[in-house]
């Protein structure tokens, strides 16, 4: 495994591995990783001949008064946990690197980023949307794997992929949870021990929607009621939103008929928490 910092000479290696006819698989987080990436190294690892992890904490997805001061890191750990699923090679850029003086290119797509976490964290996904577009760029990847934690990031990228005409396949793994069925964050640690276990309503309101689903319930209104209940009866939650939407424009459905995503928002104490499922 080889630690890059600097983008001009991962690119000499890409194109090597490139040459020799490899296929690559790249899995870009902002590091702090937890089980939820482990699961999509090991996908990249199973897939692909050169696995490449990249770890940024992109400060063009993070909003004015957003966490991005004092989002996690541990980058020996980080190492630790890439070298055990057989990374073969980790990028580690400063934001100076990715962001040069001068810097003034960014990539949108429009509609879809408007909705859901689009509304309280505006321009998120832009940040986003640029950031991914440059780790393509740069390591040129056949496969790259993001996690249905992050539904609406998923649905976005898989948007520009396709407009854009990116030669590179989206692949979305499953969201992993805890013991609680809390979805794993980095964030997660920004949480108490008490607001630990509040924070498990999100995934507690999420179940309820799918035994309703299952129990014959297609009325929109009717679920998100009843998950409301369930998040308001803890005191440190805030919802943010709930919302029934589908998975291409997510346009909220009042009356659920073919494949559905339920996807919440919701702030425990100061942090900031997302989480959903899909109705098949
Ligand atoms: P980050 O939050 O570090 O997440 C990196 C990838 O891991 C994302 O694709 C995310 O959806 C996935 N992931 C996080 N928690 C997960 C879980 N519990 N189960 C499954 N997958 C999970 O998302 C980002 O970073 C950034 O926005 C990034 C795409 C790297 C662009 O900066």
């Amino acid at each position: 495994m080889r630690v890059y910092r600097s983008i001009r000479s991962l690119a000499k290696k890409v194109s090597e591995i490139k040459k020799r006819k490899k296929t690559i698989g790249l899995v870009p987080t902002m590091g702090f990783l937890h089980e939820g990436h482990a699961s999509l190294i090991r996908k990249a690892r199973k897939d692909t001949g050169c696995v490449i992890v990249s770890i940024f904490i992109n400060p063009a997805q993070f909003g004015p008064g957003e966490d991005f001061k004092k989002y996690p890191r541990n980058l020996k750990k980080d190492l630790d946990l890439c070298e055990k699923e057989g990374a073969d090679i980790i990028f580690v850029p400063e934001a100076r690197e990715m962001y040069p003086d001068g810097y003034s290119t960014h990539v949108n797509v429009e509609g879809i980023t408007e909705k859901l976490c689009g509304i309280s964290r505006p321009g998120h996904f832009r940040g986003v949307t640029t950031v991914v577009t440059k780790l393509f760029n740069i390591t040129m990847p056949d496969i790259a794997y993001f996690g249905q934690k992050d539904c609406q990031q998923a649905i976005v990228i898989k948007k520009m992929a396709l407009d854009l005409n990116m030669d590179v396949d989206i692949k979305v793994m499953p969201v992993v949870r805890g013991k609680n069925g809390l979805a794993m964050s980095s964030r997660n640690v920004y949480l108490g021990e008490d607001e630990r276990v509040q924070a498990a309503s999100l995934y507690k309101a999420l179940r309820l929607a799918r035994r309703l689903f299952n129990q014959g319930e297609r009325n929109s209104g009717k679920i998100i009621s009843k998950m409301k209940q369930v998040i308001s009866k803890e005191p440190a939650a805030k919802i943010d939103y709930i919302a029934i939407v589908d998975t291409k424009e997510l346009k909220a459905i009042k009356k659920i008929s073919g494949v559905a995503l339920v996807a919440v928002a919701v702030r425990v104490g100061n942090t900031r928490l997302i989480d959903n499922v899909i109705l098949n």
